[in-house]
């Protein structure tokens, strides 16, 4: 094999091989677990130095290579998927035409270069890139039929029924061709990514990095109700199909708008590279005004036969090109590390940094996440760090200075030493805890740990949990100083007299809280087991538990087999609810809270809407189930077939609405169907209709 290249010397060939390695590593942990390594710039310069090592050595040619195909934008999502990791939940589409990407450049000289390979007096048009999902919408007849991820370029996910809680997309168009597509981007409003990311903080789930993690993962919801109060939105910048208005892509857009799609107002025709230049320094700064992030700009060919001549490389358009904006880093001295510990004693540690203007913030602190981010990075006490503000708005640390560079060289406080995380909780001295395959070191005395205490009693009277207004953090860290409060049990012992003695309280201030301590009394079940706030068991997964089970009695026998085959609830969440009721001071101070008046169990309307079908989406259908299934078993079906209104029937004739069809269907039935003309439905397909 070897003498084969005999043009090509073994570093070169030894640095296409771990180029291509390192790349392929970097778009898994990129587009797959959702935790970049190289910037975009360093994977760009490493992407090109390899397409030139190609391009050198064509006898080193690789389909798998990854100059090849573009990233996906599959990644894992167990705990959205909603299958509860039994299976996929979406349609998996062929794209009618593959969903390509866009070559970047950084600077103004090769957007030059990129010019100069075009012929002469070209028109560009200038457009926002904007720094979401993208997605294709199907028009076929005038009416929304399919809303397609990019997934892998050749063939996504169907997120119609969630695309449709975006009220700017059109669902039926009076205008336009048989069967189109527009394509765009799905964003995620910067004040709506904030609002959420708040709400988890609050309940200690992880923060989504920018919009347009959040976006991603709220397009793979299959809660549209939760979809919807997230408030997605998109802008739409392609058109795709047979017989399409117009000679330019700019008219086409213009089109596009008069027919109602959301398109930008910031797309620009130029002519020039000055022009080119002057657009790309005025979004530089105005876009910190825009609702949505955008990460730069994308200049196109107007010209629609020009763009065809030009053509396609295997995976970017040649009339396209991206300007990246460049990302605000900068450097600065890591003062200390400390540790924050959260109501569910999760230590996260944290920088202390040397403060830094960054994107118009001052920035002073940054999260360190974990020991492994920390020892991935070997970043210790009086290293100069990189601090960058891309599209997140959390600044992020993300690399070291070299520590025998002339600024950094002397401050490293722990010089040679290698960083050790503490034993110990820094608030109360307990020896931490690692669970097996968790990231998070842990303080295990949840009940005399004082921020966890306090963590746990502001959890439990917070907005979703018993909305028990007035006590607020500073209130609750006073009462819990005075010795007033100890737990969340006794909330419910508190006195006007306890309160009113407090400093900057009065009569009614004290009257207030007793007021909202007394209507938490009538917060619904779901809820209450929310706000106790056993580990992992957030506000749907309650919701799920409590109608399964509906009172507390029940719940406290469940064994782990029923527990797990609850939607949504994993071994974990299992363990957690199991080791929560077993945990005795838990007991009494469930025994306090009963005593107190909570709602431990279903109202009687709650229980009345439970018989209620979940939908009536299959209302009035007779459905034949056959063959073997992945996702469910059949007798999951055939429930899921009720909840619904609908009906499971045996055998096959003409009332037979459809066929949820398995593998190796029997082939009796099948033969019927086709003579009666019965749809046969897929498993997906099926979960589908019903998401
Ligand atoms: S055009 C064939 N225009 O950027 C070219 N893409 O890095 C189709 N994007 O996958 C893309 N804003 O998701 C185009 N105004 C815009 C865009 C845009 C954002 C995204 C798109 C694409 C990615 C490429």
């Amino acid at each position: 094999m070897m003498d084969l290249f005999s043009d090509i010397d073994a570093e070169e060939r030894q640095e296409i091989v771990s180029l291509r390695k390192e790349l392929e590593e970097a778009n898994y942990k990129y587009y797959v677990l959702n935790m970049p390594t190289l910037s975009d710039r360093e994977f760009d310069e490493k992407m090109r130095r390899l397409q030139d090592l190609e391009k050198a050595h064509p006898e080193m040619e690789d389909k798998n290579s990854p100059t090849q195909h573009v990233g996906s934008d599959l990644r894992p999502n167990a705990q959205n998927n909603g299958t509860g990791g039994k299976g996929k939940a979406f349609e998996t589409v062929i794209h009618r035409y593959p969903m390509l990407s866009l070559a970047n450049s950084y600077s103004l000289d090769e957007i030059q270069d990129w010019l100069r390979k075009l012929p002469q007096n070209v028109e560009i048009v200038c457009e926002l890139k904007f720094d979401g999902l993208s997605i294709s919408l199907w028009y076929d007849e005038g009416r929304l039929t399919k809303a397609v991820t990019r997934g892998d370029g050749q063939k996504g996910d169907n997120v119609i029924n969630n695309i449709r809680t975006i009220p700017t997309i059109p669902q039926t168009i009076d205008h336009g061709p048989a069967h189109f597509e527009m394509r765009g981007e799905v964003l995620l409003p910067w004040s709506n990514f904030e609002r959420l990311n708040k709400e988890r903080e609050e309940q200690e789930e992880p923060l989504f990095a920018n919009p347009r993690n959040a976006a991603s993962g709220t397009l793979k919801l299959l809660d549209t109700d939760e979809v919807k109060r997230r408030g997605l939105t998109c802008f739409l910048y392609y058109m795709l199909g047979e017989d399409l208005p117009g000679d330019t892509h700019f008219d086409r857009l213009q089109t596009a708008k008069a027919w109602g799609f959301p398109i930008s107002d910031a797309v620009k025709v130029c002519h020039t590279l000055d022009e080119v230049n002057d657009y790309i320094r005025y979004w530089d700064t105005e876009r910190k005004n825009l609702p949505v992030a955008t990460d730069g700009i994308v200049l196109k060919v107007n010209n629609l036969e020009q763009q065809q001549q030009l053509g396609y490389t295997a995976k970017t358009p040649r009339w396209a090109i991206a300007y990246k904006f460049p990302a605000e880093k900068q450097l600065t001295r890591l003062k200390q590390i400390t540790y924050q510990v959260g109501r569910t004693g999760v230590i996260t540690p944290v920088a202390n940094l040397e403060p830094i203007q960054l994107s118009g913030t001052i920035v002073q602190r940054a999260t360190l996440h974990n020991e492994d981010f920390i020892r991935s990075l070997d970043i210790r006490p009086g290293d100069y760090v990189w601090v960058e503000k891309g599209g997140e708005i959390i600044p992020k640390i993300v690399g070291r200075a070299d520590r025998n560079d002339e600024m950094s060289a002397t401050s490293s406080l722990n010089d040679g030493m290698m960083y050790s995380f503490p034993d110990v909780c820094p608030e109360c001295g307990t020896p931490l805890i690692r669970v097996e395959g968790e990231a998070a070191w842990r303080c295990p005395n949840e009940t005399g740990c004082p921020p966890q205490i306090k963590g746990k009693i502001e959890h439990f009277v917070s907005r979703k949990a018993m909305n028990i207004d007035g006590l607020g953090e500073e209130t609750i860290d006073l009462l819990y100083r005075q010795g007033l409060l100890h737990n969340i049990a006794d909330i419910y012992d508190l006195k006007a007299s306890d309160i009113a003695s407090q400093e900057r309280f009065g009569d009614k201030s004290a009257d207030n809280i007793l007021a909202g301590i007394e209507a938490s009394k009538q917060v619904p079940w779901a809820r209450v087991l929310f706000a106790l706030g056993i580990r992992m068991v957030g506000e749907t997964t309650a919701k799920k538990i409590t109608k399964r089970y509906p009172s507390i009695e029940a719940l406290r026998s469940a064994t782990k087999d029923e527990l797990t085959a609850i939607e949504d609830v994993g071994t974990q969440i299992t363990e957690n609810i199991v080791a929560y009721f077993a945990n005795e001071q838990n007991q009494r101070i469930i025994a306090r809270l009963q005593q107190a008046g909570l709602q431990f169990e279903l109202s009687e309307e709650e229980r009345s809407t439970l018989d209620a079908p979940l939908s009536t989406k299959l209302q009035g259908q007779s459905i034949v189930i056959s063959g073997t299934f992945e996702q469910h078993s059949r007798d999951e079906y055939k429930a899921m077939i009720e909840a619904h209104g609908g009906k499971n029937v045996g055998s096959v004739s003409k009332k037979t609405s459809f066929i949820l069809a398995g593998d190796n269907m029997g082939p009796e039935k099948r033969k019927k169907a086709e003579e009666l003309g019965i749809p046969l439905v897929t498993e997906n397909a099926f979960l589908q209709m019903l998401s």
